[in-house]
């Protein structure tokens, strides 16, 4: 059986990434594909620990502030856990995998954001991840000042419907948020084959409809690549 095709969806918080990457995982199964979907951090039993040590912002209160280092490890552990336990074995299978958030979020955040550096994050993806990398990262990257506003607005409206805590990130300064911004510019500048980024500020119905197309026409080439590779062998 053919490898499947790894699909991540990037993105500051607030920019619609989580609603596209359901839109978009309904759509590829209506086409027959079988999509497995997950987000890092969590997916999995180690990693959803992982993400309420991460995310909650009580946890500074209980654990004293995290060291940017020890966040960084600890997004990578969580990433080690869901490549084992479910985006090799989907791979494997010939399925699609469509992971929300992935190295390149590492890389924004802790890399630019908490300026750690994009060195250090990429020798613990080699460490860490094998080099395993997507086949395509959609990178939704509308104006910065659009996405602030939505971060905000999403969170104070979290805490009142269900209070939910998962904040500790999207009280950073916009400072914080300008760096991941500009971190998203530069790995798409530096790996244009696998990040195509959509700039576009249009309604959710309009961006699914780019997203659509971008991934069919990855998924075709993947396929004639490897049926060609197939007949060459
Ligand atoms: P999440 O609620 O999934 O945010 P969103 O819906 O916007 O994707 O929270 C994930 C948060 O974790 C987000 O603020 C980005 C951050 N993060 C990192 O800082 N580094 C990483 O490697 C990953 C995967 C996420």
């Amino acid at each position: 059986m053919a490898r499947g095709c790894f699909i991540t969806m990037e993105g500051l918080d607030g920019s619609g990434k989580t609603t596209q990457l359901k839109r978009l995982a309904a759509a590829l199964e209506a086409e027959g594909h079988t999509v497995v979907t997950l987000r890092q951090p969590g997916s999995t039993a180690l990693g959803d620990r992982i993400r309420g040590l991460l995310l909650d912002s009580r946890s500074e209160s209980s654990l004293g502030p995290i060291a940017p280092l020890a966040e960084l490890a600890l997004m990578f552990a969580d990433r080690a856990q869901a490549i084992a336990q479910i985006i090799e074995p989907a791979l494997a299978a010939g399925h699609i995998v469509l992971c929300d958030r992935y190295t390149d979020s590492s890389e924004a955040y802790q890399g630019g954001g908490r300026q750690l550096g994009s060195e250090t994050v990429l020798a613990l993806h080699r460490a860490v991840c094998g080099g395993l990398q997507p086949d395509l990262t959609l990178l939704l990257l509308p104006p910065l000042a659009t996405s602030l506003r939505r971060a905000r607005s999403r969170n104070h409206r979290d805490q009142r419907m269900r209070g939910t805590d998962e904040n500790r990130f999207e009280r950073e300064s916009d400072e914080f948020y300008r760096r991941i911004y500009q971190q998203y510019q530069a790995i798409a500048l530096r790996e244009p084959e696998r990040v195509v980024p959509v700039t576009h500020d249009g309604s959710i119905e309009e961006i699914q409809q780019i997203l659509r197309e971008i991934v069919s026409q990855r998924i075709s080439s993947i396929d004639s690549a490897s049926t060609a590779s197939v007949q060459g062998a």
